[in-house]
């Protein structure tokens, strides 16, 4: 590895983003280095491939580069370090490296690019057709994301950098842009994107390959997640009132988000293809639920009891003569993917699980996953804020009517908004909802082992 590989093994592992805590790396090596600003101060867009056991990945790292002594106090906490300069620099004096994502003035030229249609190098920012992007905004960095790094310029817009990159059109830009055509309110438009050519490696073909989406940034937007927990936060300071007579009560936000979902699911399936899983497919994907279900038992003692109602519920969807609608949907549908706003909800991120290649998030599926994913996201709103405190058993009532009361109010909204009746599709739903739920207790027990009690408390609720 070179001087600029070593340093990047050491300070990719402690970023928020990177996807594989935990595990030693054992080569690091710059696939692509594309210099989008040259000389000193310098912007590259790299591509580092990192190996750690049998997992290969790629991340995408803006890199500033500035002489030794001319990192401004403000960019001191993005260093990465000081490395030989690069050849193209033609210099013997050595070079400091910074995550450039913090550096407003490199940040201002990706904006002046995307607005003018700009190739640099091999790597394109593009504005979406008909779009006027505007230029001159300072950008800082959202802290809190997880997965991705963002960058809000002036309250005007977003721009989400990808990090872990996938050959392919990130669905994510995918879904909102085709959303965009038919003006849905429940996105935030997308003004623009970053794409660069990525070889395959399945395929050995090369990829466009989406690097960064810029959408408008929503000022007045306030977190699914965090609206929630305020709700069960009240219900629980006077826990011998109803949901719907404490203070905070949500279920007609619960109602308006179900609508909201059962638009976008109605909007993707007019503009993206749509299609049936027959019996065989069915059966098919109740089988990788009850292998998840085997993998859970096995490092997971406590869910045994429930095994056979898990098992039986995959069963019944495995065991199905009809056919089942699919189509394009959200993929990775919870409280913390959608953001309320003066002009209702929106739904933010469609990029599916970061976690699976882009060839499988673009596979179409059923609209009751993310249903089930949302069902699942109101189980934990209620219930994280019971994990030590379940020997309250008021508490743990009030838990249980808050997430029914939500839970009918997301699913009335969504039918009346549109979408098909959860409860007629009790089979399909409740085997996406156990499959998650089991997912939950791996996660749990893998990441979270203080939260197990999370999944574990719905599962013997919802198989009670
Ligand atoms: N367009 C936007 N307007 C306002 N806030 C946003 C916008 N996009 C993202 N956010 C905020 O950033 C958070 C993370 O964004 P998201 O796209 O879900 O990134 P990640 O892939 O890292 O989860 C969101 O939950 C939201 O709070
Ligand atoms: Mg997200």
């Amino acid at each position: 590895m070179t001087q600029l590989e070593e340093l990047l093994a050491t300070w990719l592992p402690a970023q928020r983003w990177f996807a594989g805590k935990g595990t030693a790396i054992d080569t690091l090596r710059i696939d692509a280095d594309h210099i989008l600003l040259p000389g000193l101060p310098g912007l590259r867009l790299l591509v580092a491939e990192v190996v750690q056991g049998s997992r290969t990945d790629r991340y995408q790292v803006l890199l500033g580069m500035r002489a030794v002594g001319a990192v401004p106090d403000e960019l001191v906490h993005a260093v990465i370090g000081t490395c030989p300069a690069p050849a193209d620099l033609d210099s013997p004096a050595p070079v400091v490296v910074y995550d450039a994502a913090h550096d407003a003035a490199m940040t201002g030229h990706l904006l002046s690019w995307i607005a003018e249609n700009r190739d640099v190098g091999a790597v394109r920012f593009r504005a979406a057709p008909g779009t006027e992007v505007r230029t001159g905004l300072r950008s800082l960095v959202i802290t809190g994301e997880q997965s991705n790094t963002s960058l809000v310029y002036g309250e005007e817009y977003v721009l989400k950098m990808f990090r872990r990159l996938w050959p392919g059109t990130n669905p994510d830009l995918e879904l909102t842009s085709a959303l965009a055509t038919v003006d849905s309110p429940h996105i935030a438009r997308p003004h623009g994107w970053i794409d660069v050519d990525l070889v395959d490696p399945a395929s050995g073909r090369t990829v466009p390959t989406t690097l960064a989406m810029l959408q408008t940034y929503l000022r007045s937007a306030t977190d699914g997640w965090v609206l929630a927990a305020t709700s069960v936060r009240d219900l629980y300071a006077s826990p011998e009132l109803a949901p719907s007579e404490a203070g905070g009560d949500f279920a007609g936000e619960a109602q308006r988000l179900g609508a909201a979902t059962a638009a976008v699911h109605r909007d993707l399936a007019r503009v993206l293809p749509t299609g049936v899983l027959s019996p065989e497919g069915q059966a098919h994907l109740a089988a990788t639920m009850m292998a998840r279900l085997h993998t859970a038992v096995d490092e997971v003692p406590e869910l045994a009891p429930y095994a056979e109602t898990l098992y039986s519920a995959f069963e019944a969807l495995g065991n199905t003569s009809t056919d089942l609608p699919v189509q394009r949907i959200h993929g990775d549908y919870h409280l913390g993917q959608v953001v309320r706003t003066d002009a209702g909800w929106v739904l933010l991120d469609f990029e599916g699980e970061p976690a699976v290649p882009v060839s499988e998030r673009q596979k179409l599926s059923s609209p009751l996953r993310d249903v089930a994913g949302m069902l699942r996201s109101f189980d934990y709103a209620a219930r994280y804020q019971l994990v030590g405190r379940t020997d309250n058993p008021a508490l743990v009532t009030a838990a249980r009517a808050w997430a029914q009361r939500n839970r009918e109010a997301f699913c009335a909204g969504y039918t009346r908004g549109g979408g098909i009746d959860p409860d007629l599709h009790q089979v399909v739903l409740r085997a996406f909802e156990y499959d998650k739920a089991v997912y939950e207790v791996l996660y749990e027990a893998r990441h979270r082992p203080h939260w197990i009690s999370i999944p574990l408390d719905s599962i013997t609720a919802l198989t009670g």
